[in-house]
Formats: structure tokens, sequence, C-alpha cells
């Protein structure tokens, strides 16, 4: 049966011709005024109907044949689908966007300062990776054979653990190593030791594994290995600099670390999230270093570069990483080849080492900067190494009601007992000091002082 359909044109409107025509089609479709088999007319007739040109009729016509409602038989016309095609999901309204409040300055740890401008290094080395071809495939599972050399060399030189590529796989950083490693080499119902206080993506890491937390106590100088029990398959630990404490682990403490973990099996997960950064200390042998067959060794650009490159790396004997590789290679999770590119050319370069130079002593004069301004009001801890030291508060003070009233004035710090879970301990603050620009960190710096004054 050929029809005329039921379509009319509005020439002011902003909608084209032929979109106008298509809509009232499916719109006839929908409600069945148009079914199935239906004949439609050619598209000279149509355009006479409509009183429009023949190609705002064959226009309307391809977008229909496009989107499935009319078929077409040479011959035979063209007729109304007998699929009519599934209704796209109707959009959701937008949410209205939160209106923003007054702005926050903020003083919490973990972010790195970060330069307003680039700087030629780094755009000599994204300059280079856009020069070259992509790989033409997948990309190694444990990361480009180059890189893991380069870090090899970069770890050893920096960090003094001798090892070599087959003892690197790049990671998206600590979280994404410390996740890999717990679902390839621990068994749900295990037992981890984690630091209390301490960091917490790493317990959230654990309990997703499904592992029990053994919460194990810090003193000043970092883990207390005495107080590990002997039935943990692993420990997560942050030897060079206690998060969020503060602790540098001497060598005694390290090698009772290491002495403990020979005789019970144990894996040592050393965290190393901002090492590159002391002052006026020595530096310390990191745990890896001491024994690479017990201990496995994440390292991160979060706190050199920016947490959003997500790039860090692991180190673990050869066999452990041939073993995260192969798990990994079945789920293609692993860092795109262009950060990787870009990092080998930044370690070829020598930024790295230049930007941890600068950062260096920016963080050297914002740490003594705060120390100062923050003595009278309780006693400052952790501040030989990293971005943040913890201002520990006389016993009794509420530490939340502290960051609540400084929110209050326009400022984001971290309660430390945020950090804590069991084990008991003094309140404090975990003050960031690295993220600000000069002018916000002083202006943070006077909040919090009229906050602790009050
Ligand atoms: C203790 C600790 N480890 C690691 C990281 C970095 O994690 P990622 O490399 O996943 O960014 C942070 C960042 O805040 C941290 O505080």
């Amino acid at each position: 049966m050929d029809i005329s359909l039921p379509l009319t044109v509005d020439r002011s409107a902003s909608t084209s011709l032929h979109l106008q025509v298509a809509e009232q089609f499916r719109a006839a479709v929908r409600d069945g005024r148009l079914q199935a088999g239906h004949r439609l007319p050619s598209t000279r007739d149509l355009a006479k109907q409509l009183a429009v040109s023949r190609s705002v009729a064959q226009a309307a016509y391809d977008q229909l044949h496009a989107e499935g409602w009319i078929a077409g038989r040479t011959g035979s016309g063209t007729y109304v689908a007998d699929v009519v095609p599934l209704q796209p999901a109707t959009r959701q309204r937008p949410r209205p966007i939160e209106s923003e409040g007054p702005r926050l300055l903020s003083l919490r740890p973990g972010i790195p300062y970060i330069e307003p401008r680039v700087d030629a290094g780094w755009r000599r080395a994204w300059r280079e990776v856009s020069a070259q071809p992509p790989p033409r495939g997948y990309d190694e599972a444990a990361g480009s054979p180059a890189l893991r050399a380069a870090l090899a060399e970069h770890v050893g030189r920096v960090r003094g653990i001798a090892c070599g590529p087959e003892n690197l796989l790049i990671t998206n950083g600590t979280t994404h190593g410390l996740r890999l490693l717990l679902t390839v080499t621990q068994q749900r119902g295990q037992r981890i030791a984690i630091e209390d206080p301490g960091y917490l993506n790493a317990v959230v890491a654990a309990r997703d594994h499904g592992l029990e937390i053994v919460d194990v106590p810090v003193d000043a100088d970092g883990l207390r290995v005495s107080a590990l029990p002997d039935d943990v398959a692993a420990v997560y630990v942050t030897p060079s600099h206690q998060y969020p404490l503060g602790g540098r682990l001497p060598v005694a403490r390290l090698n009772e670390l290491v002495r403990w973990a020979r005789r019970t099996g144990a894996t040592l997960i050393e965290d190393d999230y901002d090492s590159e950064f002391r002052y006026d200390v020595a530096p310390l042998p990191a745990l890896a270093q001491l024994d690479l067959d017990r201990v496995v060794h994440l390292g991160t650009l979060s706190k050199m570069l920016s947490p959003a490159l997500r790039l860090g790396w692991l180190v673990a004997s050869a066999e452990t990483v041939d073993r995260l590789a192969v798990a990994r290679a079945a789920t293609g999770d692993w860092p795109g080849w262009p950060m990787q590119a870009a990092l080998l050319a930044m370690l070829r370069d020598g930024y790295l080492d230049q930007v941890v130079r600068r950062h260096r002593r920016l963080y050297a004069e914002r740490r003594n900067h705060t120390c100062t301004t923050l003595a009278a009001y309780g006693s400052i801890i952790g501040q030989d190494a990293g971005l943040h030291i913890t201002l520990l508060l006389p016993d009794g003070i509420d530490d939340q009601a502290v960051a609540d009233r400084a929110h209050r004035a326009g400022l984001v710090v971290a309660p430390l007992s945020e950090y804590r879970r069991t084990i008991p301990g003094r309140p404090g603050l975990v003050i960031g000091y690295a993220t600000p620009t000069d002018e916000d960190f002083t202006r943070a710096l006077g909040i919090l002082t009229e906050v602790l004054r009050a």
C-alpha cells in the first residue's frame, strides 16, 4: 500500500529540513501511524508533497535508512522496516552544577608543588614522544624494557638498590602496584601487618583483597618491629618516612626487620613514596637494598612530578616480577606507552633529578617556615623528610574539631585521628606544606595559627 506521509516542514525552524522530515517519520512509526511494510513514496513524490527539493527528501531517507527505520529494495521501492530500532537511552537531565562556595586553601598532605608553567625539560620529553610512532602492537606487560633498565639504574643510584631491568615492573603508582602484588602473591584470609597510624589506601587495598589486617604500633623511629606477630604473611611499611608520623627507621631496625622476615618467611612491602626529599639528614638505606628476596619496593612519580601522571615502579626479585607480569598480561592493565616513553626521556636527560633538586630547596624553606610558625602550638615531628610534618597537640584536644574549625575559616587540614585505626595515640594535625602557591601557603599558615591560637 502506497501512502501519503503525515509530514510537514517548517521553513522558519532552526533545524534543517531533512532532519525535520526524519524526526516526524520516526514519531509516526513510534505512535503506530506508520507500520512495518508500509511502502513509502519515492523521493520525487515526497519532495513534491512537501514542496522541498528532491535532495532534502533523499537526505531524509538516507538518514532513516542508516538508522534502520526504513529498508529499500531496488525496483520495489522503500518500505518501513519491520525491525524498529531500539530507542536511544534518554539522556538524564544534567544535574545542576553545585554553586562553588568560597575557595578553600589546603594544607592536606599528599600533593607536591606543581609549577604553574611548563619548563624546557618537560617540553623536550613530550616533544620526543610526539615525534615517534606508537609501538606496532602491545607493549610488554612488565613495562618498556628501556624504561625498566633506566629505572634500575635510577633506583640503584638514588636508593642503593642493586638491581637490573628484570627486577623492575612499571606500575600506575604505589596503590596500583600494591594491589597487583596482593592479588598475585597473597591469599584471601592471610594476615597482613600495617602501621597504625598509617596509609589508608594500603588498608583499603588489603581489605578489598580479603586479608586480615593486623595493626602494628609506630614510635618516633617508625614501625615497631618487636611488635610484629610471627604469623603475618606480609608487612606494609614506610621506612624512609613513616606515613604520617614521619619517623625514619634507623639501620639497626631495618636489619632487625629483614632478619625477622627471613625467619618468618613474610614479605616486606616497602612504600618509598617520598624518600627523594630529606633535609640536613644522611640518607638511610632502602629496605630493598638489604634483601630483594624478602622485600618488594614501591616507588612513584606522584611526589616528584604529579600524582595525575599515574606512574610508578615496583622493584622485586626477578621471579616475583615475572609472576606479576604474567598475571597482568591477561588484564591489559599497565601504563600506556606515551607516559613510559616520556619518563624514559626525563630520566635520560636528568630532568627528574633536576626537578627533585629544585623542589627540595623549596620544601626545605617551607618546612622551616612551617616549623617556626607552628612550634608554639604543639610538638612537631617528622620534619626531617618528605612533604609534610605532623603537629602533635596536647592530649585531650579533639583534632577533628580543630580541623572542622579550620575548614570553617577556609582551610583544609588533616586531623591525625583520621589515620589511626585501633591503636590510640595523641591528637594532632598532618600538615602538607608542598602543594600551595607561595601566596596561598602564607595565607594558609596564617589561618592555621589563628585557629590554633583560638
Ligand atoms: C604513604 C603514601 N604512599 C604512596 C602514595 C602515592 O600513591 P600513588 O603512587 O598511588 O599516587 C602516597 C600519596 O599520597 C602516600 O601518602
